[in-house]
């Protein structure tokens, strides 16, 4: 639904983009994750068509950025990370104005202004001025006008940045919606967790360049060196079963620190499953209280990817 390849785009001798090649198939919620000046607004200007490459291609839905650029307007919606509302103009007439622009006649109009207004959890505030719209709702308002036109592919410029975490837990809602829907969407982010669930894919941008491409299991794989497990056993015996594991061949490391009730098994290089460990202690006599895989900060993956070097 939306590929790229090599796509670059310079000012002056800064590559605001470099050599970006990526995929969307149809039905993908990717997560284009960078630091402010990655790249990732440049990237989706210039597949919304209101910018050009300096070179590369890309194609949205088959047509390409260089002469296609009527039918990805049709196909897409482009919500930019800044948007203008315009004063004294109520929510449905700001929709109704789009609608318009968008061709969409009579009452049809009407009936797809409120089915939108609907959909964002916005049709309480329909004949509210815009102006009088929190910052979450304008966001909302922004995704109501960019669904319009029913449009195959989204492009969500930073959705979520600067909301409340109520209006971010919605935002994300909105999201899984959009997905359920079956839409195609690319949605940036400079925060990984903030995407890291509702995307089946992601992709981390820095310096206009492509660091990670995938989903976020191997993302993490790619951080982290060696699998860590917790594990308790009963009757206040860890140190005992401390004494069992340590040694074993697919086991680094047994860690047993004073103020935790609990041992930390790190496991050898390529080792993943930790099961043989619940057999271990149980064909020891331990009685096993907990066996769970260490789970890592998704913050920590961004940062093990990115250097926190900016353009
Ligand atoms: N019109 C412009 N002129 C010069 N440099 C620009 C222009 N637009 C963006 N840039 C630069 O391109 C880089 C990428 O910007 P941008 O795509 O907005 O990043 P992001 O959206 O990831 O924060 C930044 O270094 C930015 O300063
Ligand atoms: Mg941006």
């Amino acid at each position: 639904m939306i590929e790229t390849r090599d796509l670059t785009k310079m000012y002056g001798d800064l590559y605001a983009l470099n050599r970006l090649t990526l995929k969307l198939e149809r039905g993908d919620v990717y997560g284009f994750i960078g630091p402010n000046g990655a790249g990732k607004t440049t990237t989706m200007r210039i597949l919304a068509t209101l910018l050009n490459p300096t070179w590369g291609e890309a194609t949205v839905c088959g047509y390409s950025i260089y002469n296609g650029a009527k039918e990805i307007r049709r196909l897409m919606g482009y919500m930019p990370d800044f948007f203008g509302v315009y004063d004294d103009m109520k929510v449905i007439e700001y929709l109704e104005f789009f609608a318009a622009a968008y061709r969409i006649k009579g009452p049809e109009r009407r009936k797809k202004c409120d089915q939108v207004l609907e959909l964002v959890d916005l049709g309480y505030k329909r004949d509210a001025l815009v102006t009088s719209l929190s910052r979450g709702m304008t966001q909302r308002l922004g995704l109501a006008r960019v669904l319009l036109h029913e449009p195959q592919v989204l492009l969500l410029d930073e959705p979520a940045s600067g909301l409340d975490p109520r209006a971010r837990i919605e935002m994300r809602g909105l999201l899984k919606e959009l997905r359920n829907m079956g839409k195609t969407i690319l949605v940036s982010s400079h925060i990984l967790p903030e995407l890291a669930d509702i995307c089946n894919k992601i992709g981390i941008i820095e310096r206009g360049k492509l660091l990670f491409d995938g989903d976020v299991a191997s993302a993490i794989r790619q951080v982290r060196q060696h699998i860590v497990f917790h594990v308790c056993v009963a009757n206040g015996l860890n140190a005992m079963a401390k004494e069992r594991l340590e040694g074993h061949t697919d086991i680094l490391s047994v860690e047993h620190k004073a103020d935790e009730d609990f041992l930390i098994v790190t496991l050898r290089d390529g080792m993943q499953d930790g099961s043989f460990i619940a057999d271990l202690l149980v064909q020891g006599s331990f009685r096993l209280k907990m066996l769970k895989e260490e789970e890592i900060d998704l913050e920590d993956v961004f940062m093990g990817i990115t250097k926190g070097i900016t353009n």
